[in-house]
């Protein structure tokens, strides 16, 4: 019968006291697995008379509870046993399994070796935000009304706003500003940080890339001064009996304005892929600083004057590194930054 067979069994259960996991797991198998006693009685019971299952019903649903929580329980002080059991038992004299260090990335190792640099030269690091109005990226800077770096093709705008539009920093040239306007002369200052301009990616150009802007204001700042102090950075950088050389550029906020090369830190000037056959590859842009920059920014140009200069680090990144495409900065590829592990700059 099985009403005789439910109470035979709920009994059994009721006095189940297992001393393993392996007790827990023959339970299971018993009762609960799809050719388990429960399901067995489920089978049975559809045989059974109407009168019968009324009575029945009830009672094979709660026989089905009380395995299924007796298993739960039983599961439960197991877990936790084996738990205690492994840490009695763990084995103190094993190494211990130490941390894996990450690698610093190759753009704050460069960016910091050129602030290291500059350091010893009495520069302070200043920063700036990367959400930048107008008037600290442009305007104060020198840039006509309609210079085409303002344009969309070069800026990414976040707001247009009446004679003030706010847009992320094209260059870090905006903290040259805030600097100025904050302080009086003289500066001594260096710039690094992320810069944004709209461009499309591939290995040769990316959105956004790192700057690193020098800016030195005082009485009597002459060019020969950024030509030496710049020599002084490429020889510290690239090593001594590295060659510079002056080739006149335009920006809008120095004047005279200049690109300086450096000779081909990889084939040193007898030709190669990376300088194109030329023996020098341009690695920063410079000059004094506009006395229109100065005036706009509350320092008096006929008492002061400065230099001012700028270089990507990404660039300066490649010549120490050979890094063919710009992409790998920004992708995290373990197999790219590993191979920086040694450097502990
Ligand atoms: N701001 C310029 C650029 O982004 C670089 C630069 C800085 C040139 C300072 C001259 C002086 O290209």
């Amino acid at each position: 019968m099985l009403q005789d067979k439910i109470e035979q069994y709920s009994q059994e259960i009721q006095q189940f006291a297992p001393t393993s996991a392996a007790d827990v797991e023959a339970f299971r198998l018993k009762f609960l697995v799809s050719k388990g006693i429960v399901k067995a009685l489920f089978e049975e019971f559809k045989t059974v008379s109407s009168d019968e299952k009324r009575v029945l019903g009830k009672v094979l649903n709660e026989f089905k509870q009380l395995a299924e929580r007796k298993f739960e329980e039983a599961q439960t002080s197991f877990s936790i046993e084996v738990k205690e059991n492994q840490r009695s038992e763990g084995d103190l004299t094993l190494p211990g399994e130490g941390f894996q260090l990450g690698s610093r990335h190759p753009i704050s190792l460069v960016r910091k070796e050129i602030v290291e640099i500059f350091k010893k030269l009495g520069f302070v690091v200043a920063e700036g935000p990367e959400i930048e109005d107008d008037w600290h990226n442009f305007s104060a800077l020198n840039f006509a009304p309609e210079h085409p770096a303002r344009d969309m093709q070069d800026t990414f705008f976040i707001k247009k706003q009446e004679g003030n539009d706010i847009a992320l920093r094209t260059h870090t040239s905006s903290v040259q500003v805030r600097l100025m306007e904050a302080g009086k002369p003289p500066f001594r200052a260096l710039m690094p940080g992320r810069v944004y301009r709209n461009e499309a990616i591939s290995a040769r150009a990316h959105c956004f890339f790192h700057q690193v802007e020098g800016l030195y204001v005082d009485e009597n700042v002459s060019f020969a001064d950024l030509k030496q102090t710049l020599f002084h950075f490429v020889q510290e950088l690239y090593g001594e009996g590295t060659k510079v050389r002056f080739r006149p550029s335009y920006f809008p906020f120095t004047e005279p304005s200049a690109e300086m090369d450096i000779s081909c830190t990889i084939c040193k000037g007898a030709g190669c892929n990376l300088c194109k056959y030329s023996g020098w590859v341009e690695i920063l842009g410079c000059g004094m600083v506009d006395p229109n920059v100065l005036e706009n920014c509350g320092i008096d140009s006929k008492k002061y004057s400065g230099f001012a200069f700028g270089m990507g680090v990404e660039r300066i990144t490649n010549l120490k590194y050979v890094i063919k495409d710009l992409r790998l900065f920004s992708e995290n590829d373990t197999r790219f930054l590993s191979q920086f592990e040694t450097e502990l700059l």
